[in-house]
């Protein structure tokens, strides 16, 4: 079972690794188009190769970043807390 700190941890890497993904889907994008002359860059094979393989990964970290951002932020401000921390505040 992963503690809430690793959990924070795993949603701010998720978000760091989405970055050069979403870059070089733009990237391998613009080169499969043929616009602003990036088809003379890269590679076909490689804009390919990014564009058509990698969606689970992109999917995947999305996913992972979104839902963990969205928690973190909503814990943040009180409006989801844990049944632990719940049971403490009743008690007080
Ligand atoms: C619907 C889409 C997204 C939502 C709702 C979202 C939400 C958030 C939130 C709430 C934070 C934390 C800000 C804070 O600490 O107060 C964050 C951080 C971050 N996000 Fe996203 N995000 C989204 C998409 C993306 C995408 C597509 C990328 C990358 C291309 C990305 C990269 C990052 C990075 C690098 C951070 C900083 C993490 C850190 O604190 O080290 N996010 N995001």
């Amino acid at each position: 079972m992963l503690t809430w700190r690793q959990v924070v941890r795993l949603g701010r890497l998720a978000g760091w690794a989405m970055l050069p993904l979403i870059i070089g889907y733009i990237l391998s994008g613009y080169t499969l188009t043929g616009k602003y002359g990036l088809d003379r860059v890269i590679p076909m094979g490689a804009a390919h190769w990014i564009h058509l393989k990698l969606d689970p990964l992109l999917i995947a970290l999305f996913t992972t970043h979104v839902t963990i951002q969205i928690c973190v932020s909503l814990r943040r401000r009180g409006w989801l807390t844990s049944g632990k921390r719940r049971e403490e505040t009743q008690k007080k």
